[in-house]
């Protein structure tokens, strides 16, 4: 063959295994309103920036007649690419080869990226659309997964590890997601679970469809497994890389700086009145956030589920601050199970990545209940306050109402390792509120004794100047001057370093 000749078998090599399974499986994939692997990363990667590896791989499967079907790349498009000019890993199941079936040889190409990744320090992004283990495989798809597993561990907390559900992820293939940092479904096109409908039919009788049972919106709203929802791919894919805009490469990194006209010195003359004077009138928590964040853009996380507390990214002088908040208009802001599990999960990646926290807090208490306590409250709570205690970087709490209880304590107080606590004017912070403390200590006195005891507890506890006396709290602060307040803590705070003692690991309360 002349050199030109091979030139050109290159050139139709390389076409066909950009064809994945033909033309054929691309139609069904368009049909059932999805895009090709190939279209996904291409949407999701700055321009021209893909360099794909292993394109002519192929599968080493003989059962079943495969040794005459080897698709060359077999069911994965990886390799590495660029997001706003920044190195990324990306792969994506092509479902036009054995339904993104994972082989052996998917498996060895998947952990090749996050091995490059981990070693290269930058995040590894999973674009999900398989029908989980390549059945004609056996066992070694299902040690393909295990490896796969095995990278997610040890990657986590050293690059930030993303995955996108773009269509099915059922049975253990789910977990490669799920011990990930964030899940992005797609609405009404991507489903997640163990069992599909039919194993459930057949094992409670329940008779539930795929998206029911799995769908993006049961998974945003009801378990907590999903963190963002698109409305279709490209929505979805966007708001990856604007998670990604808030994120450091990896753990040895800072996150990008954003220049903002924003000035820190910005007054908030509309959070004077944001707070009724009434404190059992609700009032909304994002409202205060979004008005003292650079250009008031709060990116929220998991915004379905556990409404009680918010949890974001925001920028706060160019930097990438993590939020924590109790929402008053929700359940009054109060700290349940799944609010626990929410804070805990994002205070431990806002730690792994030197991202400080904000908390804003105004919280009742825990959520009373037989249910709460039986399914566990105490040690979900737990996790609250052994994640901020845990957490070395910046903390900086701001009480703006409420602060009852055990939830004042795990809630970043000063006592579990903030390090700059500032309060409203207005704040109040007790063992619980005065009627609930009145009745018991006045239980068996008349009207007139308990309404004087209520305005002795209101006057004793229901402001910040206690916990100011004993230097729990640093500042006291009006609301119209928070942005600067905050922007100054963090400034204070900047170059903190603090070290946990040397251990193993903690054993948090799971
Ligand atoms: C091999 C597979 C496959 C698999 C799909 N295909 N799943 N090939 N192994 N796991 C093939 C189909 O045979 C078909 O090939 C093509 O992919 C497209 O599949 P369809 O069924 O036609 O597509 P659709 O109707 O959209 O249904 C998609 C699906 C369904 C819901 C995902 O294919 C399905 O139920 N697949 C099996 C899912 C499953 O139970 N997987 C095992 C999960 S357990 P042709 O040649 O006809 O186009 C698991 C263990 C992991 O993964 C353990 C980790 C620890």
């Amino acid at each position: 063959m002349t050199l030109q000749e091979i030139y050109q078998s290159f050139e139709e090599k390389n076409k066909a295994a950009e064809a994945g399974g033909g033309e054929k499986a691309i139609e069904k994939q368009k049909q059932s309103g999805k895009q090709t692997a190939r279209e996904r990363i291409d949407m999701l990667l700055d321009d021209n920036t893909f360099v794909e590896i292993d394109k002519f791989i192929l599968h080493e499967c003989n059962h079943y007649g495969m040794q005459n079907s080897r698709i060359p790349g077999d069911g994965v498009v990886a390799g590495y690419g660029k997001i706003d000019g920044r190195l990324v890993y990306v792969y994506a199941y092509d479902f036009t080869v054995y339904g993104g079936s994972l082989s052996r040889t998917n498996a060895n190409k998947i952990v090749k990226v996050q091995k490059l990744a981990m070693k290269n320090g930058a995040p590894i992004i999973a674009l999900n659309d398989s029908g989980g283990a390549r059945i004609q495989e056996g066992v070694m798809a299902l040690s393909g997964f295990s490896d796969i597993f095995y990278q997610n561990i040890k990657a986590s907390g050293v690059v930030p590890q993303i995955s996108a559900i773009l269509g099915p992820c059922a049975g253990g293939a789910c977990y490669s997601p799920a011990l990930t940092d964030f899940i992005f479904m797609v609405k009404e096109k991507s489903y997640m679970f163990v069992t599909g409908p039919d194993v459930v039919k057949t094992v409670t009788h329940e008779e539930l469809t795929k998206e029911e049972l799995g769908g993006a919106t049961t998974h945003a709203s009801k378990s907590g497994v999903a963190h963002f929802v698109g409305e279709d791919e490209e929505e979805t894919l966007m708001m990856i890389r604007e998670l990604l805009s808030f994120l450091p490469s990896n753990n040895m990194e800072d996150p990008p700086v954003v220049p903002t006209h924003d000035s820190i010195y910005r007054q908030s003359p509309k959070l004077q009145t944001l707070i009724p004077d009434d404190p059992n009138i609700p009032y909304d928590m994002k409202k205060l956030i979004e008005e003292v964040v650079d250009e008031h853009y709060f990116f929220e996380i998991m915004s379905q589920f556990a409404q009680n507390i918010v949890i974001g990214f925001a920028r706060m002088g160019g930097r990438t601050v993590g939020i924590v908040a109790n929402q008053p208009a929700y359940l009054a802001g109060v700290l349940d199970i799944d609010a626990s599990d929410k804070a805990a999960r994002f205070i431990r990646f806002c730690d792994c990545f030197d991202i400080p926290i904000i908390t804003f807090e105004d919280v009742p208490g825990f959520l009373p209940g037989r249910d709460q306590e039986h399914n566990g409250i105490i040690r979900h709570g737990a996790k609250v306050v052994f994640a901020y205690v845990e957490a070395t970087v910046p903390k900086i709490t701001l009480i703006t109402r409420k602060a009852y209880g055990g939830a004042y304590v795990v809630m970043a107080s000063k006592e579990s390792g903030a390090d700059v606590n500032l309060a409203y004017p207005n704040a109040e912070i007790a063992v619980m509120g005065a009627a609930g403390a009145v009745n018991i200590l006045y239980r068996s006195s008349d009207e007139t004794e308990r309404q004087k005891a209520l305005s002795e507890y209101k006057e004793l506890f229901a402001n910040p100047y206690r916990a100011a006396e004993k230097g729990y709290i640093d500042e006291i602060i009006l609301p119209k001057d928070t942005r600067y307040k905050l922007i100054q803590a963090l400034e204070m705070t900047a170059n903190k370093t603090e070290t946990n003692p040397p251990k193993k690991h903690g054993n948090i309360p799971l």
